[in-house]
């Protein structure tokens, strides 16, 4: 059996996948990369150094077959697959009532109905013992924040699907778990930081460690949970926020 663990990390042409998959790569494993965008996963593969050990699909992660066509590049280019690393998603949701019926499903479709078909897919070809999965959820899916309704229900959502996959795959030798990031500098975020005081006054301004959060916080943690080190730690949800939801931090001056 070939004994170097196999990533697929959808979502990773830029941002927190990127981040990810340089990670898993510097930990030594192979990488599957997808996103729409073909040029940023192209992007990807350079900045990695090991090309030889990155392939990458363009899909959408909504299509039809994107799940079963992603496990099986993954099974072909590299005999396996290990993690399964659910990133991609959207942000900039509304209240309730700004949401449309369209925008709702699209948050649906792209930030949660993906997940639950990835896995779907990947779970009978994880290897009992190393397997896992990782679901990019977020801390407006652990507590209430204005304005971001339909993103912030899909990432509860997940929260849950996460328990329900431990609980239901353990007993075969899979962990899953989620990350929760604060705000965290990718081109998600970047620009509302920039142009939006009040969210940079109630994001950034209000975390203890004041300052941003980096991909690499990110990244760092979904490798923690990848690796053994993790061996015991299934169906949790880990917060990367730098101290920001626990407490209601005011700043001193
Ligand atoms: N950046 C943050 O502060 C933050 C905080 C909490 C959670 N998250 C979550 O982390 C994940 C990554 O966020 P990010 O900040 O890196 O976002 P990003 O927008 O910078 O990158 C997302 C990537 O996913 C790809 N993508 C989007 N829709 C896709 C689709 N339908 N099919 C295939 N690929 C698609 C995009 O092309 C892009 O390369 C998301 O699930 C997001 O909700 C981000």
């Amino acid at each position: 059996m070939n004994t170097t663990p196999v990533a697929l990390i959808t979502g990773a042409g830029q941002g927190l996948g990127r981040a990810t998959a340089l990670r898993l790569l510097e930990a030594g494993a192979h990488v599957v990369i997808t996103d729409l965008d073909a040029r940023l996963l192209e992007e990807t593969r350079e900045l990695s150094g090991a090309p030889e050990r990155v392939a990458a699909l363009v899909q959408d992660v909504t299509a039809q077959d994107a799940p079963a066509q992603a496990v099986a590049f993954a099974l072909d280019r590299f005999g396996g697959l290990d993690w399964l690393i659910n990133n991609a998603g959207i942000g900039k949701a509304k209240s309730v009532a700004q949401t449309s019926d369209e925008e709702w499903d699209r948050y649906a479709d792209i930030n949660l109905r993906s997940v639950f078909r990835f896995s779907r897919e990947a779970l009978p070809h994880l290897r009992p013992g190393r397997g896992c999965i990782v679901n990019l959820a977020s801390i407006f899916g652990l507590l209430g924040h204005p304005g971001v309704a339909p993103y912030a229900a899909t990432k509860a959502a997940l929260v849950g699907l996460t328990r329900q996959m431990a609980v239901d795959y353990g007993p075969q030798g899979i962990r899953v778990n989620a990350v929760a990031p604060g705000i965290i500098e990718t081109p998600l975020t970047a620009e509302r930081i920039r142009t939006d005081a009040r969210f940079k006054a109630l994001m950034i301004d209000t975390t203890p460690f004041h300052r941003i959060g980096r991909p690499e916080d990110v990244a760092n943690a979904i490798h923690f949970l990848c690796s053994d080190q993790a061996s015991f730690i299934s169906g949790h949800t880990l917060t990367v926020d730098g101290g920001w939801s626990v407490g209601n931090y005011v700043p001193t001056a």
